[in-house]
């Protein structure tokens, strides 16, 4: 039977298991890839393993979310991790080089490598025929420490791309139409798989667009084959040599196939606050816009920005709008300013910020009260912006540059010409300039002291399992909640990084301002969830800090991936009920008791008595029987030291 481009890369990585739908399988990690604010604790963990190298081919450490520098904190932080970087073998790419996942496919993805990244979007890089996903820090530690990475043999999605996009309709529409089309549970399980006439016609950093939002879609991973056009643009990138054809064959077999008609579609435009609340521009035409953000990883590629200086020539801002702009990584950023792009783009009205996450992380940039920001970026999650009544729309930077222009959300071909509508094709070759990546030196390890600030504090570690537990509900949540609900994005949390004493003081502080308390009040705590449960970014700051606050278990209508894989790490139990209906037999505050745990994790069905309602609530466990070994050992720190015991 023929192979897809997924199945080819797992199949020569794989470690652990069969390659059967739904099972578990572990595949050996190539690459890693960490930034400022999920690397601190990865380094602490791959640290406390007492690894002095770490074994991967190519490891890199990213600053590129938190460049603020209004205290001590991040100097000191992005100091930290540059001295572990050194210590560990691992590459350093300082602050102000760019956006980790768009650096990372200029200039160090390679074709048919596996890649693993504390980060949801680090599934940017399948634009390039690479097999990236995301996960927690502690994962990624792992991988460095020369683990497999564990995870359950996906569902693989064929998404064939027909015809070609007209004027006006950009890449990013097409990973709205599937939003839309799917919302963000669609590719839960699943890899998705791009094929077809239409994708020839797509070049790497337009791919990346869509590979970066496959994570809105609650994806594995997502992939476009090595071809012709992978090739044109490493050997734009002065790397040719890494290039390999990797295609599916004739006779792949895919589960599941869906067709998009590049011709039909249209500009599109996700409304707050959700990524798959998508409606064609037309439906919201005439919403006034206080504040547009054209960057993020997921477009501000060097056509992304320069289509909209052209469409912006010789034209003014509208007067209410703050037009924010920042190149994606110093490279574009570089050829942006080299081709007078940034001169056009100033003298229209943009306002420019360095390449980093920033405002698509409430980090700086957060709009008006109750303002609307149209952005290009990939979520717009309530509070996200750094403004928790702001309403975000996600387009594509054509439609971007109309609500600058005009003031209001607009299609773009209604403001534009044909002539201003023109694709753009990106540098034959690219300005290649590595200075600002540190490599490490291969010193020994004793020679390179760690430079730990005040804010750097130890990782805090499960206490471990009892036989009995006995907890509260401390919270009782509706569906999709996200890490952003648990731990706000933004300036607090991402400055405090590995201070979890500090950031769990913010736990669920937007939408329950007493949770902290009621942890305190109760000591041992479970939250009640509805469906996806954690959805969003990977950042197991959304476990640990509960975790630290005392909470033994999520009991939810579904987990998503990454942040379930995060609780089992952090030794918190990801529990299901295994009938829906019983969501309404839980109040907060109720008493709930597990007797006999450990036999139960090993039976992945666990009975709850909620001694307040006097009944019992069965759940499931739907973890593999490594995971239940790593529960019942209290995390996955634990499990390794006790198995190496150190
Ligand atoms: Fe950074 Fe936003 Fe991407 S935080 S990694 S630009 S999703």
């Amino acid at each position: 039977m023929g192979k897809t481009v997924a199945e080819k890369i797992i199949k020569t990585h794989l470690v652990d298991g069969k390659m059967t739908k739904g099972s578990e399988i572990g595949i050996k990690m190539d690459q890693t890839l960490t930034h400022d604010v999920t690397g601190t604790l990865a380094y602490l963990a791959f640290e406390s393993m007492k690894i002095p190298k770490v074994k991967t081919e190519f490891s890199i450490s990213y600053v590129d979310h938190n460049l603020l520098q209004v205290d001590y904190k991040n100097m000191d932080d992005h100091l930290f991790l540059k001295s572990t970087a050194e210590k560990f073998g691992v590459h350093y790419s300082k602050a102000g080089n760019g956006i980790c996942h768009s650096v990372h496919y200029q200039r160090y993805a390679v074709p048919g490598k596996t890649l693993i990244g504390s980060d949801s979007h680090t599934t940017t890089t399948g634009g390039l025929g690479v097999l990236a996903i995301g996960a927690g820090g502690m994962d990624v530690a792992m991988a460095m420490a020369g683990e497999a990475f564990h995870l359950t043999m996906p569902f693989i999605t064929n998404v064939v791309l027909t015809g070609e996009l007209k004027p006006g309709v950009a890449p990013k529409d097409i990973i709205l139409e599937l939003l839309r089309r799917l919302s963000v549970k669609g590719g839960l399980g699943k890899i998705m798989e791009y094929t077809g006439e239409g994708i020839k016609s797509l070049r790497v950093p337009d791919r990346a667009t869509i590979t970066n939002m496959g994570a809105e879609l609650g994806a594995t991973t997502s992939i476009f084959p090595s071809d012709e056009m992978t090739r044109k643009f490493l050997k734009a990138q002065g790397r040719e040599e890494d290039w390999t054809e990797i295609l599916p064959d004739e006779n792949a077999v895919y589960d599941e196939v869906i067709e998009i008609d590049l011709n039909e579609l249209e500009p599109m435009i996700a409304k707050p606050d959700m990524p798959d609340n998508v409606v064609p521009v037309k439906e919201c035409s005439h919403v006034k816009v206080d504040q547009v953000y054209i960057g993020s990883c997921t477009n501000a590629s060097y056509s992304d920005i320069k289509k909209a200086a052209v469409m912006l020539r010789d034209k003014t801002v509208h007067p209410d709008v703050s037009f924010i702009l920042s190149a994606g990584t110093r490279q574009t950023f570089q050829e942006l300013i080299r081709d007078g792009v940034i001169q056009s783009l100033v003298t229209s009205g943009a306002r420019i910020m360095e390449p980093g996450c920033g405002a698509c992380v409430g980090i700086g940039q957060a709009p008006n009260s109750g303002g609307v920001s149209v952005r290009t970026s990939n979520r717009n999650f309530k509070g996200r912006s750094g403004t928790m009544d702001a309403h975000v729309y996600l387009a594509s930077p054509e439609v971007a540059a109309a609500a600058a222009l005009t003031g209001y959300i607009e299609d773009p071909r209604r403001v534009f010409n044909s002539r201003e509508l023109a694709a753009f094709v990106e540098p034959t070759k690219y300005l290649v300039d590595d200075s600002q990546v540190i490599k490490p030196k291969n010193k020994h390890t004793d020679e390179v002291e760690i430079l730990r600030g005040p804010n750097i504090k130890p990782l805090p570690i499960n206490e471990g399992i009892t036989e009995t537990l006995k907890a509260h509900v401390v919270s009782k949540l509706g569906d999709n909640m996200t890490t952003d609900d648990i731990i706000p994005a933004g300036s607090i949390f991402s400055s405090l990084r590995s201070n979890v004493p500090e950031i769990s003081k913010i736990t669920f502080g937007r939408i329950d301002p007493n949770f902290v308390e009621r942890t305190q009040q109760y000591k041992k705590s479970i939250i009640v969830g509805g469906e996806n449960y954690g959805q969003g970014s990977s950042r197991e700051h959304a476990a640990i800090a509960p975790m630290y606050l005392g909470v033994k278990a999520i009991l939810a209508k579904s987990i998503a991936r990454i942040h379930k894989a995060n609780l089992i790490n952090f030794g918190i139990l990801p529990l299901i009920f295994r009938d829906k209906k019983d969501y309404e037999y839980i109040a907060r505050d109720d008493e709930l008791e597990v007797v006999q745990i450990i036999n139960q994790i090993k039976n992945k069905k666990i009975s709850i008595r909620n001694n307040t309602q006097n009944l019992i609530i069965e759940t499931v466990l739907d973890i593999s029987d490594r995971e239940a070994e790593l529960l019942i050992a209290g995390g996955r720190l634990n499990y390794v030291k006790q198995k190496n015991q150190i």
